[in-house]
């Protein structure tokens, strides 16, 4: 029996949305009906991938609201640039389509209430689609403190260290939109990634939440001295003052005392890292280690390596992915995140990282910028769930959860 699909509208066919398309035409549970870009030019790509797997071309708008106008699409996934996520999303729940955002950060604390607010009033859900939540070791690691190993959680670690400078100039002229951004505004502007598996392993919005945080910047040097060294010299950023600081770190605090480190680290050179680090009464992981420690080991004070303990404390999700073979971007995460959204569209339930969450985790930025503007000072989280974090009632009964492990056939 043919599986139910979920009917998805596309807008923003970028390269990321160019991608993510190619994966949901591998997800099973998802039907492709329309895809949207202001610029009618940013079809090619999408139409060569249908017509090459022998597939019928979804119907193209360069006008979302056309596509949010169509009675069979049930979910809109937006990988539009960053600005333009919170209103596009507004946009979709209040035609009745389930939103699916693709990461970024706020613009503004008051566009965060807007998002809550309109998901309060149509009861249409709306998912933040933070693909390193589906990671295999993020979910390990989550699996490993529902399981206790940890004991207590006391502090996290967690950002986004990737070397961006050739990325951020790609198209210029004219500036990108995340060059945009951070030649305008000083704080941590891509928090997402590493706080969103964190906050999952930290109960935030289900019993914690994050209360406030402090968040320093270095200077700005890196791109600029990228552009120095690798492009013409009358290039026109040559001797711009860019403002997003390259090393630019957040310290939260929660409810119940536990910190988290969030780095951002993106314009200068390094390795690839989402800085991992969750450390409680009983063990420590490390990413950057692939290691973990476990107090008491027999080993003695020494990183053990985190895939000794797959076996015994793999998340199911992964396991029962890993035999029916890992696909999609990002090494698979980008296919679970996918598999997650359409799952919840087809059940009618909400989706396992919520409005609460995405208003909580895109927060930060903007918390973020207002910390480094006024000389790192303490900055208060808004309670986005006006109270019901302590005893939230609502938690999804799905595989894909991520409140609990739920293992099913
Ligand atoms: N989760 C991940 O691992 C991951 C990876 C890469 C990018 N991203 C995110 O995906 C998003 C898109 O990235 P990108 O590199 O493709 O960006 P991009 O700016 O290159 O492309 C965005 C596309 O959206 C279109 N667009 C913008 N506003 C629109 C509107 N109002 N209506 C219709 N179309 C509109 C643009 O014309 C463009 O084609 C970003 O938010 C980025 O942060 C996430």
């Amino acid at each position: 029996m043919e599986k139910q699909k979920a009917k998805i509208g596309v807008i923003g066919t970028g390269p990321r949305g160019c991608g993510l398309i190619q994966t949901m035409m591998r997800v099973e549970e998802i039907e492709i009906k329309a895809v949207c870009d202001r610029d009618s030019g940013a079809f090619e790509v999408i139409f060569g991938a249908f017509d090459s797997a022998g597939l019928k071309r979804p119907e193209a708008y360069t006008d979302y609201n056309e596509l949010l106008g169509r009675q069979d699409i049930e979910g809109v996934v937006i990988a539009t640039h960053w600005i333009t996520h919170i209103p596009l999303a507004i946009a979709a729940m209040k035609a009745g389509k389930y939103a699916g955002v693709e990461v970024g950060p706020a613009a503004s604390i008051e566009e965060c209430w807007q998002l809550v607010r309109t998901y309060e009033e149509t009861g249409v859900p709306c998912m933040l689609l933070e693909n390193c939540c589906y990671g295999k070791y993020e979910m390990m690691v989550l699996n490993m403190i529902k399981k206790g190993l940890f004991g207590e959680v006391v502090h996290c670690e967690c950002g986004y260290g990737h070397d961006l400078r050739e990325h951020l100039l790609e198209g210029y002229p004219p500036p990108s939109n995340r060059l945009y951004n951070n030649m305008h505004r000083n704080g941590d502007l891509y928090p997402t990634h590493g706080v969103g598996p964190i906050a999952k392993m930290l109960n935030i919005n289900r019993g914690n939440r994050f209360v406030s945080l402090v968040s320093m910047a270095s200077k700005a040097v890196g791109l600029r001295d990228w552009i120095k060294k690798n492009r013409e010299p009358g290039h026109g950023f040559a001797n711009y003052d860019f403002t997003s600081g390259d090393v630019v770190q957040t310290l939260i605090k929660c409810a119940h005392g536990e910190t988290v480190l969030v780095t951002r680290n993106i314009s200068l050179p390094r390795p690839y890292s989402r800085f991992n680090v969750v450390q409680g009464t009983n063990a420590i992981y490390m990413e950057d280690k692939k290691g973990i420690y476990i107090d008491g080991s027999i080993k003695g004070e020494v990183w053990e390596p985190i895939d000794d303990y797959y076996e015994e404390y793999g998340h199911p999700l992964w396991k029962e992915f890993e035999s029916r073979g890992v696909k999609g971007g990002h090494g698979g995460m980008d296919h679970l995140v996918l598999e997650a959204f359409a799952d919840s569209i087809i059940n009618k339930t909400n989706t396992p990282i919520d409005v609460y969450d995405m208003a909580a985790w895109m927060a930060i930025s903007v918390l973020s910028e207002q910390s480094v503007n006024m000389g790192s000072s303490p900055v208060a989280f808004p309670d986005f769930t006006n109270g019901r974090w302590i005893n939230r009632e609502d938690k999804i009964d799905s595989r894909y959860s991520l409140d609990e492990i739920i293992c099913k056939e």
